[in-house]
């Protein structure tokens, strides 16, 4: 499952479980409370580990599930099976809805202004169809959570690939691209039978830290100030299943209720700080960027107060693009702190 998503580790993946299982050995509890797009949880899952995923927004709780939990394709009875769900998906009819309405390049947002070019019309209408047949169903019953998880986690993945944005949802591009031209499909997910047990859990680090109980816990915080909530607040949006008011130009729902401390110079190396006073695993990894909002040296001097710091370090190509890559180089580092 490759996304687009700001700190994405789909690449980096493998040096970190790698440098983790130099310390914790396979078979441990492992927590990834700030999991994105679940890459790390599922790639230590894969490794052994039995893992406790989390985040503060819905979608990648919806990924994580989907990820760590479905280990084979679910029954989905009310269809006769997952493939038989997937024609169903496959097949619902448009209708000009919410999203259609917000986010289509023939809709009228209902502040007034132009349409938003997030989508093609056709495409919205099929979102809009899609997410009022999925909601009907769960609400009837007929399908468990876990397969509710998979239909959400199916239309996110499958709307990533034609939207019309570049990188984040922050805002759209001028014309529709050719991807954009596309009509949505869904492709058949893959599963993974791993041998851990494993949870996900929808909440802040804040709520969260002090009643995590691992062997290690794996950090991935923003570290930009670029706050995911307003930055994907459309796929937020498909996996809360509401219909929020869409705000200014961009449309964005209201997110601040769910800003992140973490993207904030001033407030950063609090947040680090009060997270690792409540954590109680003895081993915590935290990955963090070179050019984060908590300097470096901030970020040792605060690590050292907890325990004993070894740093890993990898240089990582921020950009696909070859000519590009250059200026895109970022020295990635995992932080290891055996605590005190
Ligand atoms: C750098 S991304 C994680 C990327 C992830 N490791 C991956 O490979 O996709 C940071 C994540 O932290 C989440 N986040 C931000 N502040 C948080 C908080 N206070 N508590 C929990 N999650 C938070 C964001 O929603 C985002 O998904």
């Amino acid at each position: 499952m490759s996304f687009r998503y700001l700190g994405n580790k789909t690449k980096l993946s493998e040096w970190i479980v790698g440098e983790i299982s130099r310390v914790i050995p396979a078979g441990s509890s492992i927590a990834d409370p700030m999991c994105g797009t679940a890459s790390v949880s599922l790639a230590l899952a894969q490794a052994g580990y039995s893992v406790t995923a989390a985040d503060a927004l819905a979608f990648p709780v919806i990924h994580a599930r989907s990820r760590l939990l479905a280990k084979q394709a679910p029954a989905f009875k009310a269809f006769g099976g997952y493939d038989r769900a997937l024609n169903w998906l496959r097949s619902i009819p448009p209708t000009e809805g919410y999203f259609f309405r917000e986010f289509g390049n023939a809709g009228s947002p209902a502040n007034g202004r132009q349409p938003r070019l997030y989508f093609s019309a056709s495409n919205a209408a099929r979102i809009d169809g899609i997410r009022e047949s999925i909601r009907d169903l769960a609400r009837s019953g007929a399908i468990s959570k876990l397969e509710h998880s998979l239909l959400l986690h199916s239309l996110i993945l499958s709307t990533n690939k034609i939207a019309n944005i570049s990188g984040t949802y922050g805002y759209f591009l001028k014309e529709l691209s050719k991807n954009a031209h596309q009509a949505i499909t869904f492709e058949p997910l893959h599963f993974e039978q791993t041998p851990g047990n494993h949870s996900v859990v929808l909440g802040t680090i804040e709520e969260h830290a002090s009643s995590i109980c691992a062997d290690a816990v794996y950090l991935d915080p923003p570290y930009t100030k670029r706050q995911y909530a307003g930055n994907y607040h459309i796929l937020e949006t498909l996996a809360q299943e509401d219909e929020p008011i869409a705000q200014g130009d961009g449309g964005l729902r209201p997110w601040e209720k769910q800003a992140s401390d973490f993207c904030y110079r001033r407030s950063a190396g609090k947040a680090f700080r009060k997270t690792l006073e409540q954590l109680s695993a003895p081993h915590v990894f935290i990955s963090y960027s070179q050019d984060g909002q908590v300097h470096e040296d901030e970020l040792l001097a605060i690590l050292n107060d907890f325990g004993k710091v070894t740093i890993h370090e990898k240089l990582h190509n921020r950009y696909r693009s070859n000519n590009k890559a250059k200026e895109g180089i970022l020295l990635e580092r995992l932080y290891h702190v055996e605590k005190y």
